[in-house]
């Protein structure tokens, strides 16, 4: 098992850890006898029954007194009238300040979990334990919780930061091909705004970290936590610029999720193509020599994503941005690249360079 300590804010009194590893479910009850508290409520993904029984077991276990819910996942689990009946259980469970929260699923789970954890009795523990490689490596770590609006995504949120996040490999055995390359979109993001030597890595290994195995697998998630970590550390509110840059890829991959209302791409495939255009945005702005696009563009058109839908315009790509929470004064903050493993915010991004960026991105789909 790997450890990777979070500090956020660079506060020891709020650090905790975040375990790597596999048969972690199981082992929550030796954490579960260490720490001042006998009651716990697990929200879990629907799918995941199985393992949240034995979370259960392992709380039992250490004593303390377990109640569930589980919950049928897609992003609309995430709109914020839908979750207003577990706050209900948690009240007639008698759920108090002492008890925890344990968030058993991918990003959906997490997200909302963490919110209710953030806003029940002002403030709750919660115990993040991720369950899709995305989760793994980027939602359950820094902190940032949220429901949806009708009106937009993540709308609704707070900063609240888990005790423990455990993330237990053996739970990402069962998950799609899709939600692999989701998550690793998002490790590649992390590596192409921080981490030249990281990309290199990612590049190599990266059939093999989408076959799941440990040798390359485990290294690559412990080393995007690590990141992840580092920024949250120095930047925990997304104040001084750091944090900003892991939304890489994001503005054009929120706008993509929005324009398709959420139902055709995982986040992370919208975070791919969003890196795609978005690195073709850093050339046409002048900040990326064209042959350093071009290496990485063809690295990651390969991995395997749904089909661009067909209706789907650059003018429809600019309306998805303009409710981006990265606006200022109405300008777009665009996160671009000025080399791989070095970013650089631009918020001149024109809507006709969105326009020609994804004609690139097309023109280069094209080219083998
Ligand atoms: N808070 C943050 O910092 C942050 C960062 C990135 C993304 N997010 C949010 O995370 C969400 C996306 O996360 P996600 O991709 O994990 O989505 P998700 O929770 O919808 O999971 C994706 C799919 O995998 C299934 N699944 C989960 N665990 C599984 C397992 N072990 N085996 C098989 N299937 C499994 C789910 O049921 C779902 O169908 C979005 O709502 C996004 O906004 C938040
Ligand atoms: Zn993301």
């Amino acid at each position: 098992m790997e450890t990777v300590v979070v500090t956020p804010g660079g506060s020891d009194k709020r650090a905790y850890s975040v375990h790597v590893g596999a048969g972690l479910v199981e082992k929550t009850s030796e954490w579960a006898s260490s720490v001042e508290a006998s009651q716990a409520f697990i929200i879990a993904d629907a799918r995941l029954a199985k393992n949240a029984q034995k979370l259960s077991q392992a709380l039992t276990k250490a004593k303390w007194k377990v109640d569930r819910a589980l919950v049928k996942v897609s992003e609309s689990a995430k709109d914020y009238r839908k979750i207003f009946p577990l706050y209900t259980k948690l009240i007639e469970k008698n759920m108090d300040r002492h008890s925890v929260l344990f968030a058993l699923g991918g990003g959906v789970i997490g997200d909302l979990t963490g919110f209710i954890a953030g806003s029940y009795l002002r403030g709750m523990r919660w115990v993040g334990v991720p369950s899709t490689l995305l989760a793994q490596v980027d939602s359950s770590i820094g902190g940032k919780t949220g429901v949806n609006h009708p009106l937009g995504k993540n709308l609704i949120g707070l900063f609240h930061q888990p005790s423990l996040v455990l993330c237990d490999t053996d739970l990402l055995q069962t998950l799609s091909l899709r939600d692999r390359v989701s998550g690793f979109a998002e490790m590649v993001k992390v590596s192409l705004t921080f981490d030249k030597a990281f990309y290199e890595f990612l590049v190599q290994h990266h059939q093999s970290i989408l076959q799941l195995e440990p040798k390359y697998l485990d290294v690559a998630v412990v080393e995007t936590i690590r990141q992840k970590a580092d920024v949250v550390c120095q930047d925990e509110f997304e104040r001084t610029g750091l944090r900003q840059i892991l939304n890489f890829g994001h503005t054009m991959g929120h706008a993509l999720e929005s324009a398709t209302e959420y139902r055709h791409f995982r986040h992370g495939e919208a975070v791919l193509l969003g890196m795609r255009l978005e690195m073709a945005l850093s050339v046409i702005r002048g900040h990326l020599p064209h042959t350093k696009y071009q290496a990485v563009d063809d690295f990651l058109k390969t991995l395997p994503i749904p089909k661009i839908p067909k209706g789907l315009t650059p003018k429809k790509l600019v309306t998805g941005t303009k409710h981006d929470k990265k606006v200022k004064d109405g300008k777009v903050n665009y996160v671009l690249l000025e080399d791989i493993g070095k970013a650089v915010v631009d918020n001149q991004v024109s809507d006709s360079d969105v326009t020609q960026a994804w004609k690139m991105m097309i023109a280069s789909e094209n080219t083998l």
